[in-house]
């Protein structure tokens, strides 16, 4: 991203109060696009995350030759059915979207057109052979940059096999990658995942009239997919993200006298991690209003103010809460003891190293945090913490919205280098917290 840095410092607040909406929930909003692109007819998409991620995914499927419309509120997209994508002129940048290059390289794997990807410098890190390696047992060539990097070339296959994979890595990008390549191959897609993650991909293939089975297999899932399906355009409706919902839920909780309500936000059991984790912390957050909306459940949050114990987080829970790491890292701080975060091995490949920048975080904050092998302790002394430091958000928006929740928490202003790439996931974030009660200036 181009923006310019826009420091910020979040100065310690009172009684967070209100009753809110945040944006989009951002996995459904890529897959939505993306979906409804390679579906026949016009699909409604209502409640899509306007943010620079998902701005990155629709302009590439654009580029692609779908149609895709902002219209009033909702968005609009004329797919090209399954197979029918045209080779983009330009390279296409994805900006700081993990999911969008990703997804889109399962597409154009099975796509006999040429296309050359790229990204911002945090993208440009993150590791490319998670999908290329797999993908490449369908027929497509990939060229990369040293150590599987972007930019990358995609020549997709021309006669495209069906893959048969069992996941290295709990990983529902890597997963959905294949699935959609699978969509336009003759034949049976079948992935096994050793533990499940989040399962959009699958709800919304089965929401546009794909054939998908999903079973249970030891502790994960097998999926099975039947190749060149004809998807159908079908409206979708996008719940709030319970990932952007998570910095106001912490934040109600830290601060002393708030209660804060979030309407509307996705529960999928496959991202209700931290809700879980926070409960067992001793938080008193609360759910009203249960329903489905759009084939997701979706309900109201409420959170409150509360005395928080310290808490052993099992690996396997990790893929249900696999953003949420550095505001429950910024939770654990205010907790009595010490809290063990395991298994956090995938935090090193987001759009930082999010393990030792959450480390740092809280550090620069007069907090006490080690880091044992993959796991993360935040020694936590049941007071907020001091704060006055200046934290490195290293072009990742959700570090930057934990280091201003910590801000709010502490007992002394954090400052943060630049709050720029919250945009990429929760634009309006200042402007929201401010709203309910946060300094941040
Ligand atoms: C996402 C999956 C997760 C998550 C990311 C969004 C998705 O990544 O971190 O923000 O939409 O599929 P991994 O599946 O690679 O862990």
């Amino acid at each position: 991203m181009s923006a310019p840095r826009r420091p910020l410092t979040a100065h310690p607040a009172t009684a967070l109060a209100g009753r809110v909406q945040v944006p989009g929930d951002k996995s459904i909003s890529h897959r939505a696009l993306m979906f409804a692109a390679l579906a026949i007819g016009q699909t409604r998409i209502e409640g899509l995350l306007e943010g620079e991620d998902v701005l990155r995914t629709a302009a590439a499927m654009r580029a692609l030759g779908a149609r895709i419309e902002s219209a009033g509120g909702a968005w609009r997209v004329q797919g090209v059915g399954i197979g029918g994508l045209a080779e983009p002129e330009d390279v296409l940048d994805m900006g700081n979207s993990g999911t969008a290059a990703r997804l889109l390289t399962g597409i154009l794997a099975t796509h006999p057109i040429f296309s050359v990807m790229t990204g911002d410098a945090s993208l440009r890190r993150r590791p490319m052979r998670r999908v290329t390696e797999p993908l490449s047992a369908c027929g497509a060539i990939f060229h990369t940059r040293a150590g599987g990097r972007l930019p990358m070339s995609i020549e997709g296959a021309r006669d495209p096999l069906p893959i048969d994979h069992r996941l290295q890595v709990a990983s529902a990008q890597v997963k959905s990658a294949l699935l959609l390549a699978g969509l336009n191959a003759r034949g049976t897609t079948r992935i096994e995942e050793p533990a499940a993650t989040r399962d959009h991909t699958e709800n919304m293939l089965a929401h546009f009239g794909a054939d998908i089975t999903v079973e249970a297999a030891g502790a994960g899932r097998m999926i099975t997919l039947a190749g060149q399906p004809e998807l159908r355009a079908a409206d979708i409706v996008v719940p709030g993200d319970p990932s952007s919902a998570a910095f106001l839920q912490v934040a109600a909780i830290l601060i002393p006298d708030s209660r804060v309500t979030v309407q509307g936000i996705g529960l999928n059991p496959l991202r209700t991690g931290l809700m879980l984790t926070l409960r067992e912390m001793g938080a008193a957050l609360s759910v009203t209003n249960e329903r489905i909306e759009g084939g997701e459940p979706v309900g109201d949050s409420v959170a409150g103010f509360s005395t928080l114990s310290c808490v052993d987080v099992p690996a396997e829970r990790a893929p249900s809460m696999i953003d949420e790491y550095p505001i429950l890292a910024v939770a654990c701080a205010h907790a009595c003891g010490t809290s063990r975060l395991r298994g956090l091995a995938e935090l090193r490949v987001k759009e930082s190293d999010r393990l030792e920048a959450t480390a740092a975080l809280l550090a620069a904050n007069g907090v006490s945090v080690t880091i044992e092998g993959d796991d993360l302790l935040v020694h936590g002394t049941g007071e907020a913490p001091e704060g006055g430091g200046m934290v490195s958000t290293h072009m990742d928006h959700r570090l930057a919205m934990s280091a201003l929740v910590l801000g709010s928490s502490a007992r002394r202003p954090v400052q943060v280098d630049d709050t720029a790439f919250i945009d990429t996931s929760f634009p309006g974030f200042v402007a929201l917290m401010n709203s309910l009660g946060c300094k941040l200036a």
